[in-house]
């Protein structure tokens, strides 16, 4: 393993090969916090997604994510902390926000807050609000609070890609871009957090994600305005084509004279024929959308490694978590019919 010296941490954007942590060794969790302090980029692993943690209220520090990830600097990141407390710091909770709070922090719920002036303009990409998220992951918990400070983390994945759900994702789609990985095993969620705007007079989701908006409406009594339009994103980063394989992807059923001999089928549950695709990957035997949420991002990893000429996704219901796959799979189709 090679180590970059402590003093050349995040010098250059391009780091020779990201240290590998292992998050179970003793020190790890330590050596990847010192790396984040000295201004250097270590993906962590989330309860939804593998984040690329940076010091959140560093600008230089934050504008090497933007770098490492080539993501557009008008896409805002989220800051992530160890404790509710801590959220006070960087933005204001309101009441509904504090409901939201109790039930779901720690958890993959992010919530867009008034900002307050510490947090510099390149994490909320000049906008008078930020995004803050307490993460529920036992690694990301500790690692947080060894850094003590907010970390910036958008999901480690170069931007308008596959989001990464293991250490490997990360290796492969950063690897040599950022300095440090530390491998906490696959995110036990798989989908990214659901982020809500509570800045309004009434609250408004602006990404699905691992809570299903059915939970969030049922703990606040009301429904809840979705603003996920992709041509004018309330959340920046909602844009039309994201989540993307390399592999042209269609959301729907292939006619049925088509040569499916170098296609691969993503479907919730395996059906009679669908061994007529080279490659099939079942999201649950059983049905289970929270089960296919967290296999989600992983599947589509590996039917993108096959060279295949085209994935067919087969279109899921939109309830619970189906609507949030769904609103990942219409993204990542639609980069495909550029
Ligand atoms: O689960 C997650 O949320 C993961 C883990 C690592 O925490 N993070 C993640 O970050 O998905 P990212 O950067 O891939 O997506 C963050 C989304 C983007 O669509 C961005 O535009 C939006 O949050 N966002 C950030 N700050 C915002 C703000 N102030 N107002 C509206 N949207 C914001
Ligand atoms: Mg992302």
């Amino acid at each position: 393993m090679v180590t970059a010296p402590n003093n050349t941490v995040g010098a250059s954007s391009r780091a020779p090969r990201a240290e590998l942590l292992d998050a179970r060794r003793d020190g790890a969790i330590e050596r990847a916090a010192q790396i984040i302090r000295a201004g250097g980029l270590v993906a962590f692993p989330t309860e939804t997604v593998y984040g690329l943690g940076a010091l959140g209220l560093d600008p230089l520090a934050c504008a090497r994510i933007f770098e490492a990830k080539r993501r557009p600097h008008f896409d805002p990141l989220i800051l992530h902390v160890a404790e509710v407390r801590a959220v006070d710091a960087v933005g204001h909770m309101q009441p509904t926000a504090i409901v939201l709070a109790e039930r779901f922090w720690p958890g993959p719920l992010t919530l867009v807050l008034p900002r307050h002036a510490v947090v510099p303009d390149i994490v909320t990409s000049g906008m008078q609000t930020v995004a803050v998220r307490v993460p529920a992951h036992p690694v990301a918990h500790r690692l947080l609070e060894a850094v003590g400070t907010p970390v910036a983390a958008p999901s480690a994945n170069p931007f308008g890609r596959l989001s990464p759900t293991t250490a490997e994702h990360v290796a492969a789609g950063l690897g040599d871009r950022i300095d440090a990985i530390l491998d906490g095993g696959p995110a036990d969620r798989g989908l990214e957090s659901t982020i809500i705007d509570v800045t309004g007079d009434a609250p408004a989701l602006l990404r699905a994600g691992a809570i299903a908006l059915e939970e969030i409406e049922s703990l606040l009594g009301r429904v809840i305005d979705r603003r996920l339009s992709s041509s004018r994103p309330a959340a920046p980063g909602q844009l039309e084509a994201h989540y993307a394989p390399r592999t042209p992807l269609l959301l729907s059923e292939p006619g049925a004279s088509t040569d499916l001999r170098a296609a691969g089928l993503l479907t919730l549950t395996r059906r009679e024929g669908d061994d007529r695709f080279a490659a099939v990957e079942e999201l649950s035997a059983s049905g289970d959308l929270c089960q296919a949420a967290v296999r989600f991002f992983a599947a589509l990893h590996r039917l993108d490694e096959r060279g295949l000429d085209v994935i067919y996704a087969r279109p899921l219901s939109e309830t619970g978590l189906g609507v949030a796959i769904m609103d990942r799979l219409r993204r990542a189709a639609s980069m495909t019919r550029r």
